[in-house]
């Protein structure tokens, strides 16, 4: 019996991207049955999987120490997660022995029924009984091959393995796209769709607008919070559910409104409070506002939004900030003396407390999530801002298979460089397909022939520039003449 596995819990087995994944799909060297790849077929394309103590199995250790210690049964006293942990290894390993004695029981009888139906072949009585008792050899080394079985096999310490993360983290998969993700620990539904960069409708992330409403189709959840917003009795029977206010208990099926392009997210309108003006370098004040607890901006990575201040004073801006935390928003803010808002920003009158007005998101200036080719970034000054939530974006969906960053940064001592550069050191270290390359002082030139010395067939890969006009649309020229196409090519232009 071939045992599959979804391409998430694949890669997650493996240790790989499901990038990488993929990329093995498509090469021809993993095999999907309706999605999912068998467990024969994982091991022998990556036979270095570690089937003990890895770096999953630390994570999943360290959210199960988080989450574990509630019990809503004053009676249950749970042991600690440590004894816990080893409980549900053994169990585990020796349910996988089950499973795996089991699927040898079952191909030892396939081959029993194959071999008895050639049996009344042999010419003569002499052959006949020859057969048989080779048959009966045969089915005796068999037996005893199968009592012997006191280790598990490779496979079945991958199944083992898998049935301890399911444990763990339940799988989501959504319809109607197909995509899926993990909820860890107790996390609600809606809290680990967003963390793996997916988009489902939401509004207030906290059980008031019924905005994130779905349908469980198969599995089972648990409610994490109580909620406002209230479920007829007729959506409860036909399993509905809030994502914000319950978390998975096992692998589910749900039917959710996902956004699949920016035309599906709707207009918002929330006033949010000033937290705070930090200023990063003389001309530039990163600003943090924050929206009501039973509201929320929902936007996608890349996107802008209109600012109104109390004097009416506005500017539209990139929102430098993720979208798995919409209530915490982030604005830089170049200094103009010619603009009213940047003048009030860096004046006095505007201080924390203060109501903004925020609109949007507008713009398309975000990932494209069909791709799945090397990713390009260049950006240019504060371009990093909308730059660092593609990434970010890009990391958690895993579909890419590589990001080249290309900054030029405003000074390497402002503290914009700074605070950027320990962001990328710290995507280096974690990630093996992320590459920074500065671009000090380059002029168009210098940085397409950098860009052409590491990418020689640009026209495979994906771009993304942002910055000023004046210096995205050269690029973006040359670009063109060397055969990127102009749908692999979003540009945002900040202004001068
Ligand atoms: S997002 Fe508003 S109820 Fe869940």
């Amino acid at each position: 019996m071939t045992q599959l596995l979804s391409l998430s819990r694949s890669a997650r087995l493996a240790g790989v991207t499901r990038a990488e994944i993929q990329r093995r799909i498509r090469r021809g060297e993993l095999t999907t049955f309706e999605g999912e790849i068998a467990v024969s077929d994982l091991l022998r394309v990556f036979p270095q999987v570690s089937l003990d103590n890895d770096d999953a199995l630390e994570r999943v250790q360290r959210i199960k120490a988080m989450a574990l210690p509630r019990s809503h049964d004053a009676d249950t006293v749970l042991p600690s997660p440590e004894v816990l942990r080893s409980r549900l290894k053994g169990m585990g390993e020796a349910l996988a022995a089950k499973v795996s004695a089991l699927d040898a029981a079952h191909t030892l009888l396939d081959d029993v029924e194959a071999r008895l139906a050639q049996l009344g072949q042999a010419p003569t009585q002499a052959g006949l009984q020859a057969d048989i008792r080779e048959l009966a050899d045969w089915l005796a080394q068999s037996h005893q091959a199968l009592t012997d079985r006191t280790t598990l096999d490779r496979e079945a310490q991958l199944l083992a393995k898998d049935n301890f993360l399911r444990l763990m983290a339940a799988s989501v998969k959504l319809i109607p796209s197909g995509r899926d993700f993990f909820v860890e620990g107790d996390e609600s539904i809606l809290e680990a769709s967003v963390r793996a960069g997916l988009h489902l409708a939401y509004g207030c992330a906290s059980g008031n607008c019924g905005a994130c409403k779905a349908r469980v189709v198969s599995g089972e959840v648990r409610k994490i919070r109580d909620h406002d917003y209230p479920l007829s009795t007729r959506e409860k029977e036909m399993g509905y559910m809030l994502a914000c206010s319950n978390t998975a208990v096992t692998d589910l099926v749900l039917e959710a409104a996902e956004a699949l392009s920016v035309d599906d997210i709707p207009p918002q309108e929330i006033r949010a409070t000033l937290q705070g003006k930090e200023m990063l370098d003389g001309d530039l004040i990163s600003l943090h506002l924050q929206t009501p607890r039973t509201q929320t901006l929902r936007f996608m990575a890349g996107q802008r939004a209109l600012l109104t201040l109390e004097d009416d004073s506005a500017a539209e801006l990139p929102i430098a900030s993720c979208p798995c935390d919409a209530r915490n928003l982030r604005f830089l803010v170049r200094r103009r003396p010619d603009r009213p808002f940047a003048a009030a920003i860096f004046g006095d009158q505007v201080r924390p407390g203060h109501l903004v007005l925020i609109q949007g998101p507008v713009g398309r200036f975000v990932l494209d999530e069909t791709a799945t080719a090397p990713a390009v970034f260049v950006a240019f000054g504060e371009g990093i801002a909308p730059m660092r939530g593609l990434i970010e974006h890009g990391i958690s969906l895993d579909t890419i298979e590589s990001f080249h960053l290309y900054w030029q940064a405003p000074g390497d001592a402002s503290p914009l460089s700074l605070e950027q550069g320990r962001w990328c050191r710290a995507l280096q270290d974690a990630l093996d397909n992320f590459t920074l390359t500065p671009l000090p002082h380059a002029d168009t030139q210098e940085i397409l022939a950098r860009l052409l010395a590491d990418h020689p067939e640009p026209g495979g890969r994906r771009f993304y520039l942002a910055g000023p006009r004046s210096r995205i649309e050269p690029l973006a020229e040359a670009l063109r003449n060397h055969d990127v196409a102009a749908d692999r090519l979003s540009m945002e232009f900040l202004e001068d």
